[in-house]
């Protein structure tokens, strides 16, 4: 298991799919967060804006002890692959480019989306940064996760910041679902357009409800404090 991911590695096409994969469980483990985060917001179904229900959920985290520990030990490797990943096909590509000989017939069509891939990634690398230091190195955070969330995201700066992101991340996903499926060879002319629409799908979900928990705090009183 472990030679055939060093082995893929080895290639640029097997880089390509890793790339795919590891992006494809980062949406999956965004969907998880997203849902463990609206519990913050009023949300049918699913928000308590009174904080108990998160506060809950972030014990229930808790309550896995060293799995917890294990399971961010795999995302931070996830997160790791996907980067370094980017970065090297990057270069490659830029390499590429400058010898004039490259067959360039299948970069597929320039969208908004496709061509800031990597500033879109760059910013929401530096946002998860910026983002573990609000919360999950904070000392405070572990206290009272809904009232300091709360308190993070009513401040216009903050609450900003995380509502721009959250349009990052549908930008990011919007070309990052259909370009995985691609490099996992997943292509077929009759499926194309689907997966097309389907990533385009799934970045508005996220997109919007994303940023449905900063705007809530920006512009309603907020209930957890
Ligand atoms: C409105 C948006 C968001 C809110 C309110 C939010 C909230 C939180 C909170 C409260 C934690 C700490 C959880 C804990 O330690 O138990 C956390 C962790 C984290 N968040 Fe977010 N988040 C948001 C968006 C995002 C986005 C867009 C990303 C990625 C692009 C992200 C990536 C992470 C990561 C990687 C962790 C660390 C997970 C861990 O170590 O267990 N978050 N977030």
């Amino acid at each position: 298991m472990l030679r055939r991911f060093v082995n893929a590695l080895s290639s640029s096409v097997g880089r390509k799919a890793v790339m795919g994969l590891t992006g494809l469980l980062l949406v999956g483990f965004l969907a998880e967060h997203l849902l463990g985060n609206l519990k913050l917001t009023p949300m049918p179904l699913l928000g308590d804006p009174e904080g108990g229900e998160f506060d809950h959920y972030v014990e229930f985290l808790k309550s896995f002890g060293p799995w917890l520990k294990v399971a961010e030990v795999g995302l931070f490797a996830l997160f790791a692959a996907h980067i370094v990943i980017a970065l090297r096909l990057t270069m490659e590509n830029s390499e590429a480019r400058k010898q004039k000989y490259v067959i360039r017939s299948n970069r597929g069509a320039q969208t908004v989306p496709s061509t800031s891939m990597h500033i879109t990634g760059a910013l929401l690398l530096a946002f998860i940064i910026k983002h573990l230091f609000d919360f999950r190195l904070n000392d405070a955070f572990h206290e009272s996760p809904a009232e300091v969330v709360g308190e993070t995201l009513s401040q216009p700066v903050h609450g900003l910041i995380y509502l721009l992101v959250s349009l990052l991340v549908g930008l990011h996903v919007s070309h990052g679902f259909r370009s995985a499926f691609q490099s996992l060879g997943a292509s077929h002319p009759a499926w194309n357009p689907l997966l097309v629409w389907l990533g385009r799908g799934l970045a508005v979900v996220l997109a919007i409800l994303f940023a449905s928990i900063p705007a809530y705090f920006l512009f309603s009183q907020g209930g957890a404090h």
